[in-house]
C-alpha cells in the first residue's frame, strides 16, 4: 500500500454516493479550497439536468447587461479563452472526449479546450431567466427529477460559448442525505446544507429560483434560510463538505502536523490540553496521542481512562500515573458524569474556582488522614452498632459489590475502621451526612476528578462494535444500531455530546464501513456533524507507518468548528495490504498517489519486531526477562528506547528519565489458547 490508482471504473463509480465521488486527489491533507475538474468526477446531476436549449435566442433564459470587458474575463477565466491556433487542434480531440461523457447536459456541436471545458465568447455578471435577474454568486435553485427537491448552487460564472449557448457554472450545496452521512440526514438540521468544491457548467434555464443560503457565523454553518423548516438555531451553525469525507470549515491550510514536522498553523499558544482515553485498553491511543501531540508543541496530558477490563486498567496506570483510570463500563461512566454534573450544580459548584494542578485525587492520598481519624474515633469507639462515615473515597454509577440496582455509588471510609471495612454505599444512604459529601464532591470538583462538559480537550477511544464482525453470524444487517453489541458507538458519541470537546479521534474496524452499506461509519459521522463538529475520515495501517501490522483501521477526526480539522499523516513505510476495502470508502485510504514521488521505507515484519525476544512458556513467572539478542533491527532499537528518549517536550510527569514505557503486563492464557498459538518457527 502507501500508494494507490486514483482512476476507477465506471461501475465503481456509480456505486458512490455523490460527495464521495467528487475527489480530486484524494491527498488528506490537500488544501481544501481545491476545485475539482469535471473530468475526474462523476457528475451531480447530469442525468437529471435539462438539456441546453439550441436555439441561439430563448426568451426565458438569457444574460443581461454588457458582457464583462473581454480582458477581465480572460484574466479570471483564461480556460475559457484558448488561442485560435491551439483551438483547432482541441476542437478535434475534445469532441471525442465528450463522445464518451455521458450526459454531460452539453450539445454535440460544443467547443470544448483541451481540458474539457467550454469555451466561451463572453460572460456575463446578470442573467434573466423566467422573468427573474440573477447576478453572479447568488444562491440558486437548480432543476432537479421531477419528484426530486430542486438541487441548490452559487453561480459562479455565466458565459455564452462560440456557439451561443448560455450556461452558468454551479458550485454545489449539498443536504445531508447527498453526503456520506446518507441514510442518516434525520441526525442534521433539515435547513443545513453544506458547500462542496465540486463545480460543473448547467446550461442557464435550469435555474429555477434564487434560495437564501447564509453563513450563519463566520468560518460557521450554512443554512437555507428559504426551508420553511423550523427556524434554525442562528447562532450557531455550519458546515461545508469539502469532499466525501471531510465536513470542515472549508479553513485553508489546516495543517498542523505531517509527517511528525511542524507545520504553518500549528497551534502553539496551549499549554496544556486534557485527554479523555475511552475503552483505552491499556493505553496505546493515548500514548501515542500524547507522543504526537508533544512533536507539536502540545502538553496533551491524559486525565481521564475507562475502560472495562481490570488488567488493561492496571496496565494503564504504569504509563500514565497522571490519569484517573476508571475501571467501569463506558455507559456507567455516561451517567456518572451527568449526576456528577448535576451533583456540582446542586452544592453550587459549577463556575467556582478550580485547581489546574495537583489534579490526582486518589484514595491514597487520604489513608494519612483517615488514619488520623481512625485513631481518633477508636479512642472514642463505644460498643454502639450504628457506624458513622468518616470519609467518601471515591464514586461510580452502577451495581458495585454486585448489587443489582444501578445508581450513584460512594466509597466509605467508615469512622474508626480502615481500608477493609470499606463499603460502596447508595447515595440515598448517605441523606444523613450532606457535609461528608459536600466535602467529597468539592474535593472532585476541584482537582476534575470526572470531566464536566468543556474540562476535556480531546476525547479519544474505538467503541467496539462486535455486531459488525464478521464472525457474528447474528448480525443486525436491518437495524445495527439496535444491535446490544453494537451500542458502544451510542454511548461514544453521547458522551461527547455531553462533554463537547474539542477534538474527537474515534478509531474502528473496517467492518463498520463494510457491514450494511457502511451505516455504522455514516451513522458516525452524522453524529459528528449534528453536534457541530467538522468531520474527517480515514483509513490507515499501522503498517503504513512502521509497524509489523497490515491491517486497516478506520479513523475519524472530529474538530469544533472554532478549530482546524486536522489532516491524516501520509504513510513512511510500504505494507503488505491484506482485507478488501469497500469500494465506496476507497478513496479515504490515506496514501500518495500513485504518480506521486516519495520514498518509502520497506515494509515490516513480525521477526522485525520480535526476533530479539527469548521464548517465553505459558507457566513463565517473570514479569521482566532480558532481551535474547542485541536488537538486530531498527525497529527494535526504537523500541528500547527510554520514553523520554522518544519524544521531546513530554509532560513531566511522562517523561522522567528512564521510565520504562510498558507494553503490556504477562496474562497467562488457558492452555489450550497457549497451545494453539504458532509455534516460533511457522
Ligand atoms: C480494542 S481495545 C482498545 C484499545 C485501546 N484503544 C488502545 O489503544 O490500547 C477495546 C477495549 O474496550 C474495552 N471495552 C469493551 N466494552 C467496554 C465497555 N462497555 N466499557 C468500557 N470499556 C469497554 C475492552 O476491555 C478493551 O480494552
Amino acid at each position: 500500500m502507501g500508494r494507490r490508482e486514483t482512476t476507477k471504473s465506471p461501475a465503481q463509480h456509480d456505486a458512490v454516493s455523490p460527495l464521495q465521488s467528487k475527489r480530486k486527489k484524494p491527498n488528506p491533507n490537500a488544501d481544501s479550497s481545491e476545485s475539482c475538474s469535471a473530468d475526474n468526477i462523476v457528475p451531480l446531476i447530469p442525468s437529471r439536468r435539462k438539456t441546453a436549449k439550441t436555439s441561439t435566442v430563448n426568451p426565458d433564459a438569457c444574460f443581461v447587461g454588457k458582457p464583462i470587458p473581454a480582458t477581465d474575463a480572460l484574466a479570471k477565466w483564461p480556460h475559457r479563452y484558448p488561442s485560435k491556433d491551439f483551438f483547432y487542434f482541441t476542437i478535434i480531440f475534445s469532441s471525442k472526449l465528450l463522445g464518451k461523457k455521458k450526459d454531460s447536459g452539453r450539445s454535440s456541436n460544443e467547443v470544448t479546450s483541451e481540458n474539457g471545458a467550454l469555451n466561451a465568447k463572453s460572460h456575463y455578471r446578470q442573467a434573466r431567466v423566467d422573468g427573474v435577474i440573477y447576478n453572479l454568486y447568488d444562491a440558486v435553485y437548480v432543476k432537479a427529477e421531477d419528484d426530486k427537491p430542486d438541487y441548490i448552487a452559487r453561480i459562479v460564472e455565466m458565459f455564452e460559448t462560440d456557439d451561443h449557448e448560455q450556461y452558468f457554472t454551479a458550485q454545489w450545496f449539498y443536504r445531508a442525505e447527498d453526503t456520506v452521512i446518507k441514510d442518516h440526514e434525520d441526525l442534521v438540521d433539515k435547513q443545513r446544507v453544506f458547500i462542496s468544491d465540486v463545480k460543473d457548467e448547467n446550461p442557464l434555464d435550469c435555474i429555477v429560483s434564487k434560495v437564501k443560503v447564509a453563513k450563519i457565523t463566520p468560518n460557521s454553518f450554512w443554512f437555507n434560510m428559504n426551508n420553511p423548516e423550523p427556524t434554525p438555531k442562528v447562532e450557531s451553525d455550519m458546515s461545508s463538505a469539502i469532499s466525501s469525507e471531510t465536513v470542515s470549515n472549508g479553513f485553508v491550510g489546516d495543517i498542523s502536523m505531517v509527517n511528525g514536522e511542524r507545520c504553518e498553523g500549528e497551534i502553539t499558544d496551549l499549554v496544556e490540553w486534557s485527554l479523555l482515553d475511552l475503552y483505552s485498553g491499556c493505553g496505546a491511543m493515548s500514548t501515542g496521542l500524547c507522543f504526537g501531540a508533544s512533536i507539536s508543541g502540545i502538553k496533551l496530558v491524559t486525565r481521564w481512562a475507562v475502560d472495562i477490563n481490570e488488567h488493561a486498567c492496571n496496565s494503564l496506570k504504569l504509563n500514565h500515573p497522571e490519569t484517573q483510570v476508571r475501571n467501569e463500563a463506558a455507559e456507567n461512566f455516561l451517567n456518572l458524569l451527568k449526576a456528577w454534573h448535576k451533583l456540582c450544580g446542586d452544592f453550587k459548584l459549577l463556575g467556582s474556582e478550580r485547581s489546574d494542578s495537583d489534579l490526582d485525587m486518589n484514595e491514597d492520598e487520604l489513608h494519612d488522614e483517615v488514619e488520623d481519624m481512625k485513631n481518633e474515633a477508636s479512642e472514642n469507639q463505644s460498643d454502639s452498632e450504628e457506624f458513622e462515615v468518616g470519609k467518601l473515597l471515591a464514586v461510580c454509577h452502577g451495581g458495585p459489590n454486585d448489587v443489582k440496582k444501578p445508581g450513584q455509588y460512594f466509597k466509605v471510609r467508615w469512622k474508626g475502621y480502615g481500608p477493609g471495612e470499606d463499603t460502596w454505599e447508595p447515595i440515598d444512604g448517605l441523606s444523613d451526612c450532606k457535609d461528608v459529601l459536600k466535602d467529597f464532591v468539592k474535593r472532585g470538583y476541584k482537582k476534575k476528578l470526572l470531566p464536566l462538559p468543556g474540562d476535556a480537550d480531546f476525547i479519544c477511544g474505538g467503541p467496539p462494535c462486535q455486531g459488525v464482525s464478521g464472525f457474528n453470524r447474528f448480525r443486525n444487517t436491518q437495524a445495527p444500531l439496535e444491535d446490544v453489541k453494537n451500542k458502544q458507538l451510542l454511548v461514544y458519541m453521547d458522551i461527547i455530546e455531553f462533554l463537547k470537546p474539542k477534538y474527537v479521534l474515534m478509531e474502528n474496524v473496517v467492518d463498520i464501513l463494510r457491514f450494511a452499506g457502511g451505516f455504522l461509519g455514516r451513522y458516525a459521522v452524522g453524529r459528528l456533524v449534528a453536534m457541530d463538529y467538522q468531520a474527517r475520515m480515514g483509513m490507515m495501517a499501522a503498517g503504513s507507518y512502521g509497524l509489523p501490522q497490515f491491517r486497516m483501521r478506520v479513523f475519524l477526526w472530529g474538530a469544533l468548528h472554532t478549530q482546524k480539522l486536522p489532516p491524516y499523516p501520509l504513510p513512511t513505510h510500504e505494507v503488505v495490504s491484506r482485507g478488501f476495502v469497500p469500494s465506496e470508502f476507497e478513496e479515504i485510504t490515506v496514501a500518495y498517489d500513485s504518480k506521486d514521488t516519495c520514498q518509502l521505507g520497506d515494509a515490516l515484519f513480525l521477526e522485525d519486531a520480535i526476533s530479539d525476544l527469548p521464548p517465553v512458556a505459558n507457566d513463565e513467572s517473570q514479569d521482566e526477562r532480558k532481551y535474547a539478542t542485541a536488537p538486530c533491527t531498527e525497529f527494535q532499537r526504537y523500541i528500547r528506547l527510554k520514553r523520554n528518549e522518544m519524544v521531546g517536550n513530554m509532560h513531566p510527569s511522562q517523561s522522567q528519565s528512564g521510565r520504562i514505557l510498558y507494553d503490556h503486563r504477562p496474562l497467562k492464557l488457558n492452555q489450550d489458547d497457549y497451545d494453539s498459538l504458532p509455534d516460533s518457527q511457522e
